[in-house]
């Protein structure tokens, strides 16, 4: 299983690197991301900057939607109107919070057997892909709320986390 680093790990406030090559070690790594976010419990996506590998690969599996790899994504474009779910993220254990983003998306990305892949998609998996979208530029989802309420829930994790 692979370590899922935590807020306070600050390579995960860095931008991730493209994909040059899609080979047997990405491929084994996409697997073992798989195996640790099912692993991890409410874990439905993971990116790879949260086991400490700086590449843009991130993986989303929502019952209702599916399960999805993506490799060097684009998103392409994003609604005006937004929507709001909560949300909660493996490198932040145990706090959650309502994040407003874009209600739909187009992202363009290579699956893990390298085929250029486009999806146009609404609900929450667009707000899930968004999430580790960000991942990928460092972003974690408490940067997206207010400065209080940001404030408010780091406060909740130290708590949480720090005897
Ligand atoms: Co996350």
């Amino acid at each position: 299983m692979m370590k899922i680093l935590t807020y306070d790990n600050d390579i995960l406030k860095q931008r991730s690197e493209e994909v040059a090559e899609i080979n047997t070690e990405v491929k084994s790594t996409v697997d073992e991301m798989f195996s640790t976010m099912y692993y991890s419990q409410n874990g439905i996506g993971l990116a790879a900057v949260q086991v400490g590998i700086l590449k843009r690969i991130f993986v989303i599996d929502i019952p209702e939607t599916g399960k999805y790899t993506f490799i060097n994504p684009k998103i392409i474009d994003r609604s005006t109107e937004t929507q709001v779910f909560e949300e909660g993220c493996l490198s932040l254990p145990g706090i959650a919070s309502e994040v407003e983003r874009s209600k739909s998306i187009k992202i363009e990305y290579l699956d893990v057997d390298g085929n250029q892949q486009k999806l146009e998609v609404d609900g929450f998996l667009a707000t899930a892909i968004q999430h580790e979208y960000d991942h990928l530029e460092g972003i974690l989802f408490v940067d997206r709320l207010s400065p209080e309420i940001r404030l408010e829930k780091l406060k909740e994790y130290k708590k949480l986390h720090i005897v």
